[in-house]
């Protein structure tokens, strides 16, 4: 099985502009971060990864970079915030979120296939070239590609959406050149300055619903192919992202994975597939990455607003994976584990007949693991307790009868309570 990187990148950065999003409140007007007098635009991170992605490749382009560094510029510029959807909680508003939003996010990383120096060029997406940034790195020990994402981000974070281009483009110009030598390399400047005199540059950034095609127009052919234990290794890096979002699912996604492998594993599936059935577990929760964490950590009882905004979790599940063309199955599997089978669920409320036994085995392997974790108002419960609820759940025609015995039978429930059987 091959699965295209390229549909990979774009879709993992939707989901961290959808984070970035969701971890805005109104209190969130500023970035604290020292840098000389710049205007922070109130856009708050909408589609901050395209964005800063456009700007990156046309900088790379104008300084005639080779082809693996403008690959390598391309995936960056997508992901370089990675660290930010984990440390969501302080947010952009906290002194230590610079700093710690670049080594998390070269952690994060580190074992991201294929382009392994991807973590070098994250760590140093701060830094300025007199020496100054997050990592006090100085001048061209700092990697160009991180250079060039330094200047696009800021660029990005300047740009304000509510504004046509032209009637901020000689504010942004001017500051970067008053950057020179300061922030960026005068090389950098330079390129800047011959970029931002073509109009379709300025209107390339302000054209944000063709931002897709446009990134498609400029962007490094990648041609590369992932089999599926590499596109596992990703999957991995963001389900420990998915659960460091809200502190009291910190291993939700991981053992829902284990779980839904082990049934796959009992009902003698081929090995693929079963890897399959474990990514969909990783993955099965990305949506919430579009959820405030506030909601999602409240202690207390969800308003009926709250249970609104907690159940498009899926829906968006559903959009970041479809987007990754090679693995339909594992998009349906992951997004549709609220679903009932008498179509009460969400988000399609589909019925019996349109769910397939994988997103059944989902669906039960996703209550088994949340009845049983602890959670801040209670104790995870036990096994007897929770198959006692979720066989009430079968009569109500909620799940299906036979995911859960194949649940029960994979982790040895049917033999050591025979007689209920
Ligand atoms: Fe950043
Ligand atoms: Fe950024
Ligand atoms: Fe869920």
């Amino acid at each position: 099985m091959k699965i295209n990187f390229d549909k990979i990148i774009r879709s993992i950065s939707i989901a961290l502009d959808l984070a970035e999003i969701s971890s805005m409140d109104e209190s969130d007007k500023e970035i604290i971060e020292d840098v000389t007098n710049i205007n922070y635009s109130e856009h708050k991170f909408m589609h901050h990864a395209q964005r800063t992605a456009y700007i990156s490749l046309e900088l790379a382009c104008q300084l005639n970079l080779p082809e693996n560094s403008r690959k390598l510029i391309y995936i960056a510029s997508l992901l370089h915030d990675i660290g930010a959807a984990s440390c969501l909680n302080q947010s952009h508003n906290s002194h230590t979120y610079i700093y710690e939003h670049c080594t998390i996010g070269a952690n994060i990383t580190k074992n991201f296939p294929i382009f392994n120096n991807l973590s070098d060029i994250i760590l140093y997406h701060h830094e300025n070239f007199d020496g100054t940034g997050a990592m006090k790195v100085l001048g061209n020990d700092i990697p160009i590609e991180s250079q060039i994402i330094r200047l696009a981000d800021l660029v990005d974070v300047s740009y304000s959406e509510k504004k046509p281009s032209f009637k901020q483009k000689n504010r942004i110009i001017n500051w970067v050149k008053g950057n020179s030598k300061k922030i960026f390399s005068a090389d950098l400047v330079d390129a800047f300055l011959n970029c931002s005199k073509r109009d379709n540059f300025w209107f390339n950034l302000e054209n944000i619903l063709s931002m897709d095609f446009i990134l498609d127009s400029i962007c490094p052919n990648l041609n590369i192919y992932l089999d599926i234990h590499q596109f596992e290794e990703i999957a991995y890096m963001f389900s420990q992202i998915i659960d460091n979002k809200s502190k009291f699912t910190a291993k939700h996604s991981h053992s829902i994975s284990n779980l839904a492998y082990k049934v796959s594993k009992y009902l003698n599936y081929p090995e693929e597939k079963c890897i399959k059935m474990r990514i969909a577990g990783l993955l099965h929760d990305i949506g919430k990455l579009a959820v405030p964490t506030k909601i999602l950590d409240k202690n207390s009882s969800l308003s009926s607003d709250e249970f609104s905004i907690i159940k498009s979790h899926v829906y968006y599940t559903k959009i970041i994976l479809d987007r990754i063309e090679d693995i339909p199955d594992i998009s349906e599997w992951a997004s549709n584990h609220h679903e009932k089978l008498n179509g009460n669920g969400y988000p399609r409320g589909l019925c019996a007949d349109n769910l397939s036994e994988e997103s059944r085995i989902m669906s039960v392997c996703d209550i088994y693991q949340a009845l049983t974790e602890d959670r801040p108002y209670r104790k995870g419960l036990s096994d007897d307790k929770t198959f006692a609820i979720m066989d009430e759940m079968v009569k109500e025609n909620f799940i299906c009868e036979k995911a859960l015995s194949y649940l029960k039978g994979s982790l040895g429930y049917i033999e050591k309570n025979p007689l209920e059987h």
